[in-house]
């Protein structure tokens, strides 16, 4: 329990399933937890009517569907739910925030402290500007106070000048400091040990750089075709879905140098470093590629083009590898392959670390470079490649993996990457989010080759859907 502070968090777009999938159910696991003060309220606003009562039926009836049996405590579920308020209203009306802003105050006069307020972003990217001039407008926000603040989703634009025009919407109305934009990949697990697998770890350090790493991929795949999403995916593809966010914050984490402190002030600098070291990726450092028919998951796919929810003809990207360059000293000369593709052979996310040959091998049996690999999902561990002579008569080599699972290593429950997040959106910790300049960056970095891909420039390699990826994929 956070001592005797009192917390309010406002989820605008509260009808919607991000709402009700997983920021409800994260928030009553942090509840249940007693990671959230005795003092706290969840706020639902949305464009459907209904009452706070209709509204906390809908949430039990998520709640019931989707918490494990055990953590479902009839007295904690209630008392969670009696903290839920919900407000209807329209998100361009000034008036109706304006009723929002009035109930919210009713709600925290029970307090006994004035709260902080965390307003939480579940929207549709074409209602921010909206909703933003709204909650300036009613009064709710005061630019800079530090007891308001604000959870931005992806996408965050769609191209530097929109993530710009962006920017510059919330700097109307929030400072900075306020803002918190949310990667939910930065609040897994095996992603925030990153930081203390590389520096609480002497052993990596010295081989962290381009005299021992060949190569390091940062792969994401997913054996789902698109179904009925290509009307939402087919204006994005995978680099803006999925790499120019998710695998880009991995990189930066991967790349970066060690912060003066784990403060998140000298983690974004480091990471905006890193960041601004990757140099400008042309087409000749992609392979694109696009999934025709076939069998993912056991089951026949149709080929992306005739998805009903995809447009006739469309070259969209389904699978992309690009080759990012750092430029700096620690990395020069080292290729870092983004790498992310839908209807793959499996759902994982995972960091490969291809170490180089050992210089004058004295061994005549055939064996491997060292290779580290980090898994991310859907089990998180850590994977060693070493060589290993087989037992026995001879001097025969094989290559062997020291493995650490996550499960077995700490048999506990491993909390959700949005419980994390909100929890450290609520006590204002900022090291997980990602900042203005950092998102500008990794905009500038993608968007001249996205300009090209948009407007049909770029070679689409078909690929069967339950496959690796394009034949061509190891051009780069
Ligand atoms: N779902 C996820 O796992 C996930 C993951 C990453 C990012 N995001 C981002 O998070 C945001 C919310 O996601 P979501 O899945 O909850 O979205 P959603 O269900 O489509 O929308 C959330 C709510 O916004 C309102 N809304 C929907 N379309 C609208 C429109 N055209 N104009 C005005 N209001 C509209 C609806 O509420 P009312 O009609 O009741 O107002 C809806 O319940 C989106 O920006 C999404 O890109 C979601």
């Amino acid at each position: 329990m956070i001592n005797n502070e009192s917390r309010s968090v406002v989820i605008l777009g509260a009808s919607g399933n991000l709402a009700l999938t997983k920021l409800l159910p994260s928030l009553y696991t942090l509840f249940t937890s007693g990671a959230l003060p005795q003092n706290f309220a969840i706020s639902g606003y949305a464009r459907t009517a209904m009452s706070s009562e209709e509204y906390r039926k809908i949430v039990e009836e998520n709640l019931r569907n989707s918490i494990e049996e055990t953590l479902l405590v009839e007295s904690f579920l209630q008392e969670y739910l009696k903290s839920i308020h919900y407000f209807s209203g329209s998100y361009d009306s000034v008036e109706d925030f304006s009723k929002l802003h009035v109930g919210l105050a009713e709600i925290h006069t029970k307090f006994p402290s004035k709260p902080t307020v965390l307003y939480y972003l579940s929207i549709p990217p074409s209602v921010f500007e909206p909703v933003i001039h709204s909650l300036r407008e009613c009064g709710a926000i005061e630019k800079g106070d530090p007891d308001v603040s604000v959870i931005v989703e992806k996408p965050f634009g769609y191209d530097t000048e929109s993530a710009k025009a962006l920017g510059k919407t919330l700097d109307q109305t929030f400072d900075e400091s306020q803002i918190f934009r949310i990667d939910h990949y930065l609040g897994k697990e095996a992603i925030m040990n990153l930081m203390v697998m590389r520096f609480a770890n002497l052993i990596f350090e010295p081989v962290w750089n381009r005299n021992y790493i060949d190569s390091i991929t940062v792969a994401w795949e997913e054996d789902k075709n698109i179904g009925g999403r290509g009307g939402y995916f087919d204006k994005a593809g995978i680099i803006r879905d999925v790499i120019q966010n998710h695998l880009l914050q991995i990189l930066a984490l991967v790349a970066m140098e060690k912060p003066r402190s784990y403060d998140s002030d000298a983690i974004m600098a480091e990471k905006n470093k890193a960041v601004k070291s990757i140099e400008q990726i042309t087409l000749d450092d992609c392979i694109l590629g696009q999934y025709i028919s076939g069998v993912c998951g056991g089951k026949p796919v149709i080929g992306y083009t005739d998805e009903e929810s995809v447009p006739d003809g469309s070259k969209r990207e389904t699978f992309a590898r690009i080759k990012c360059a750092i430029n700096n000293h620690r990395w020069s000369g080292v290729p870092f392959y983004l790498q992310a593709g839908k209807a793959l052979t499996k759902s994982s996310t995972e960091i490969i670390f291809q170490f180089k040959e050992v210089p004058g091998d004295i061994f005549s049996s055939p064996h491997h470079p060292n290779k580290l690999i980090i898994e991310v999902q859907p089990d998180a561990g850590i994977k060693f490649c070493i060589t290993n002579k087989v037992p026995g008569k001879g001097m025969v080599l094989k290559d062997v993996a020291l493995d650490f699972s996550y499960d077995d290593g700490f048999n506990k429950a491993m909390p959700g990457a949005y419980e994390r997040l909100l929890l450290d959106a609520i006590q204002g910790d900022k090291t997980l989010f990602i900042n203005y300049e950092e998102l500008i960056h990794s905009w500038e970095i993608f968007t001249p080759i996205l300009e090209k891909i948009d407007a049909g420039n770029a070679e689409v390699f078909p690929y069967h859907a339950g496959t690796n990826g394009p034949e061509e994929t190891s051009r780069i």
